[in-house]
């Protein structure tokens, strides 16, 4: 048994996080708290940050390791609904789903015609994933289904029966769907920019799932604008919930509001091992999912 202080008004604004974990043991955080040096300094007694996210890159995990604070996060268990709302999005992206739901709502359909919003076949096209960890594999698996090859990209990427290996250059120049799975961190931030955008086929599509800032978004606006790329599909952006203005006013643009994982089994499942997590650590065993 313990006792728990729980927030329950949205984001929790960082001063008043770093006045509430004092004297706490376990923190349970999401991917909005920024837990900086500012929070483990105030909090000398935890023992453990658990984030109900895999991603980490709102924790400065080394100054909270500097203070013997373990931090846990919640890998595998949201890999396949994260894969499941990439194919959500290249789907709808590529067969302008959400453009023809807008169209039809506001009284724009006429009647069928044969050459009325066409979009783009994905069977025997390349599918360009950025980034080799779980969800960028899971989505991946899924791509034989659609008749798509694959590339990879990533630092750690090896031969994989998945698909192709190649740099990213390649990979930018040759895929028709380029999927972004890769962590947020010092190099990845803007890894798709301006260069890298013009880089692309005119004719091909950007997807992130992962974290906002790794596209610039004033570039892709800039790209999209001059038609450099098809389209592109959203689930995550630099400032959240900010969302470039630029972006809203394109119909070629898919934008869903960080939904990776938020299903309810996935979601039920990520507090579960976040909180188990909490207990293992406060209880003196070792976390079931250490980062
Ligand atoms: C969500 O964005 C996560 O990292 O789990």
């Amino acid at each position: 048994m313990c006792d728990a202080e729980v927030y329950e008004h949205g984001d929790l604004p960082h001063d008043d996080l770093v006045t509430r974990v004092r004297r706490k043991q376990g923190l349970l955080s999401v991917v909005t708290d920024a837990l900086d040096r500012a929070v483990f300094e105030a909090g000398s007694d935890l023992k453990v940050v658990s984030t109900i996210a895999v991603g980490y890159n709102n924790i400065d995990v080394a100054a909270a390791r500097e203070r013997g604070i373990t931090v846990t996060n919640t890998p595998d268990v949201l890999t396949e609904a994260a894969a499941d709302l990439t194919w959500a999005l290249i789907l709808s992206m590529t067969r302008r789903i959400v453009e023809g739901d807008r169209l039809t709502r506001r009284g724009g359909w006429k009647g069928f015609a044969l050459d009325f919003m066409l979009g783009t076949d994905l069977r025997d096209k390349q599918l360009g994933i950025v980034g080799f960890g779980r969800i960028g594999r899971a989505v991946a698996a899924r791509a034989a289904a659609f008749g798509m090859r694959v590339a990879f990209s990533s630092r750690t990427a090896r031969a994989s029966t998945l698909g192709e290996v190649m740099p990213l250059d390649r990979l930018l120049s040759t895929s028709d769907v380029v999927s972004l799975h890769c962590p947020l961190t010092t190099e990845t931030k803007h890894l798709i920019n301006q260069t890298t955008l013009a880089r692309m086929k005119r004719s091909a599509y950007l997807v992130n799932a992962s974290r906002g800032p790794v596209v610039d978004e004033a570039a892709l606006v800039w790209a999209l604008e001059n038609h450099l790329i098809a389209g592109a599909a959203l689930d995550v952006y630099e400032r959240e919930p900010e969302i470039h203005k630029g972006l809203l006013s394109l119909e070629n643009v898919v934008l869903s509001p960080h939904l990776g994982s938020s299903t309810i089994e996935t979601r039920t499942t990520m507090i579960q091992l976040a909180v188990q997590n909490i207990v293992a650590v406060v209880s003196g065993q070792p976390p079931l999912t250490p980062i």
